[in-house]
């Protein structure tokens, strides 16, 4: 039977304002997952998302809607990442999906009748961002540990898992297993700070958070949250349920990949609760570093995530998911923080991905298009091909040593090793010279087909981590389904095709400023006024003096042309002609005038907002409306003909 391998990454909070921190864990499984199939293994890779909790509640109660109406978005936000990123997960498990709550319901029913659930009176600091209860004793300077910010101090009747019992199993498993958590640093910061210390039983349930899951045996109370999403390891394979072949197939998982500031959850109270529960504990938990940003956690909530640098879709769409996959693979050391910067990223591209591994394709192809057509015959073996091919033969089992050991930068190192020699061997082989004498076809033929097969090689090795590009490269050496890792399977005579070069190389100074414009207007569409803000700002408002009335740049333009934005029913998309030039702008009218009606239609526009996106549709410019008590709206237009390009003031 097929080796099987089951991965997770931890489920994300639904908070938006993705920034390029959040894409790591998940590539680095993608990129594990996808390996481990490579290596004829079933696997199977669990993300998904981490719904309840009075953070969310607080989040969608601030803007009068429903939290499930503040949710559903902004996972759909979450899914387009993962799918613009290349991630192929097996399950997008949600905490509101119903089987997930059955079985959260199922785990608690079956602690609650063993006796490791019990009611008692809570009293503790709670820090809502990071969810988590501290104890007087655990805060720093009156604040969170975790993150430094205020907590409050909260009293109400609880039901409790006795984590306590569980304390010496615990310890015992980091001296019988201390591979369990990596890296090691981890392992010594668990036992020494928290399971030699004791650990005091655990609150796992609220009264004051209606969103969440009630509890089967309490329904005033719900499950706390950590506990919920802990649970979707186990509920997602159908743990519980009368169909949970699934789990008996994968669990207990091979890797839980998680950030480090997270690992107490993973590394303690979750084996606490498998215990409890009777069930085997996952294989490894890894507790990576962080992306940093000016020597600080890359954090949305600190709001030092600087989304005018670090959006990730923004770098998606100038450069490509691989370049964005490459990056995180291969600069972090594994483990370590790695400082993140849009010169290192840009740097990346151009060294290894445009330079190393575009430069062999475009030469490679280049050479044979030139003078054979097709793959030419492999010829008998000479001067520096041996070097070159022991190093191909070999490939594989280093790589899958490094990626035994979760370490993508170096499994990656070892492939651009091979690259880079081959891009050597071009330099002492010479092929522009032997093309020049007839008498050295054959061997001309050789070189070629050596660099052709290092070419096929190196992208077959790298196709987990860089799933677009290699697919691309490989088709064109007309061997997109090769996964042969023998130096010496590409066929002879078989077709090529010069491509474009897959990494263009970049201008970093030019590159560097289109970096900054792109995630600015990421950032002003985090900036735009939520509905809640917008309501506040209804009514009379104070008096703004001239100058602040001047800062607006107001003017007349023509709409040209006008559609309905996909996936609304209020937007509507124009172009507008401001004397020469031509914006794009989205307004929310699409209720009061058809797209047909509005071109030729003169407007005043708002030219100086900063340009945000709506439904992915980019809005430079803000159209104005009288709105009727009853919340009709009419364009504004001048009385009398005005050129489009006209100043209003
Ligand atoms: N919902 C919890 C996890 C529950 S798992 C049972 C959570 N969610 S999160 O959205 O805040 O974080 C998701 C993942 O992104 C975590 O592994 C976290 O460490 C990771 N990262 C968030 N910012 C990061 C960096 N700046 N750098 C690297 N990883 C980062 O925690």
């Amino acid at each position: 039977m097929a080796k099987k391998y089951y991965i997770t990454t931890p489920i994300y909070y639904p908070s938006g304002n993705w920034h390029i921190g959040h894409c790591y864990t998940t590539v680095i499984c993608d990129a594990l997952a996808r390996f481990h199939k490579m290596k004829g293994e079933e696997v199977f890779f669990l993300t998904g998302t981490d719904e309840h909790g009075q953070k969310v509640e607080k989040e969608a109660a601030k803007r009068g809607i429903t939290p499930r109406e503040f949710i559903d978005p902004l996972v759909a936000e979450l899914k387009d990442m993962w799918r613009l990123l290349g991630v192929e997960y097996d399950r997008f498990l949600r905490t509101t999906d119903p089987d997930h709550v059955a079985c959260v319901q199922h785990i608690y029913q079956k602690l609650y009748e063993s006796g490791d659930i019990y009611k008692a009176e809570y009293t503790g600091y709670y820090c809502t961002p990071c969810e988590a209860f501290w104890t007087e004793t655990q805060l720093k300077e009156g604040k969170c540990p975790d993150c430094g910010r205020e907590v409050t101090l909260q009293k109400e009747e609880s039901y409790f898992f006795r984590l306590s019992k569980y304390a010496p199993r615990l310890l015992r498993l980091y001296e019988e297993k201390p591979d369990f958590l990596r890296p090691r640093s981890r392992v010594n910061e668990m036992v020494n700070n928290f399971l030699k210390a004791g650990l005091a039983d655990l609150s796992v349930s609220r009264t004051t958070v209606k969103w969440g899951i009630p509890l089967p045996f309490d329904q005033k109370h719900t499950a706390y949250v950590w506990i919920d999403a802990l649970s979707n390891y186990v509920s997602a394979l159908g743990y519980g349920t009368a169909d949970d072949s699934l789990y008996r197939k994968f669990y207990p998982a091979d890797l839980h990949m998680v950030g480090k500031e997270i690992v107490r959850f993973h590394a303690i109270i979750w084996p606490a609760i498998l215990m409890a529960l009777g069930e085997p504990l996952p294989e490894h938990i890894y507790g990576h570093g962080w992306l940093l940003i000016g020597g600080e956690k890359l954090s949305k909530s600190k709001e030092n995530a600087r989304p005018e640098l670090t959006d990730p879709y923004a770098l998606v769409k100038r450069y490509g998911a691989d370049a964005v996959r490459y990056y995180l693979l291969r600069e972090i050391p594994f483990g370590s923080d790695g400082e993140y910067t849009t010169e290192r990223f840009l740097l990346r591209i151009n060294a290894d991905l445009s330079n190393d591994l575009g430069n062999l394709v475009s030469r490679t192809q280049a050479m044979i298009v030139q003078n054979f057509g097709v793959i030419p015959p492999r010829g008998k073996e000479e001067g520096p091909d041996g070097a070159l091919i022991a190093m191909c033969e070999g490939l594989f089992e280093r790589v899958d040593a490094d990626m035994g050991a979760l370490n993508a930068p170096e499994a990656l190192a070892e492939i651009f090793a091979v690259i880079d020699r081959a891009n050597k061997y071009i330099d002492e082989t010479t092929p522009w010279l032997l093309a020049k004498d007839p008498s050295q076809r054959a061997r001309l033929g050789a070189v070629l087909y050596n660099l052709a097969e290092t070419v096929r090689l190196c992208c077959v090795m790298l196709r987990p981590f860089l799933p677009a590009a290699t697919e691309k490269i490989l088709k064109s050496f007309g061997c997109e389904d090769s996964a042969d890792l023998t130096f010496g399977a590409l066929k002879e005579g078989g077709p090529i095709e010069k491509l474009p070069p897959v990494f263009p190389r970049l201008d970093l100074k030019k590159e560097l400023a289109e970096v900054e414009k792109l995630c600015a207007q990421a950032k002003a569409k985090a900036d735009a006024p939520s509905p809640a803000a917008e309501k506040e700002s209804e009514g009379p408002k104070p008096p703004v003096s001239f100058e602040d009335f001047r800062k607006l740049e107001l003017k007349v333009g023509e709409v040209v042309a006008c559609e309905k934005v996909k996936k609304s029913e209020k937007l509507l998309h124009e172009t507008v002609k401001l004397g020469e030039e031509l914006r794009s702008v989205v307004s929310g009218i699409a209720k009061y005038y058809t797209p047909e009606e509005m071109v030729g239609k003169k407007v005043v526009v708002v030219t100086n907002l900063k340009p945000v996106k709506l439904c992915g549709v980019l809005s430079e410019g803000m159209i104005l409306c009288a709105e009727d008590g009853a919340g009709n709206l009419s364009l504004v237009s001048p009385e009398r003909l005005v050129e489009s390009g006209a100043t209003v003031r």
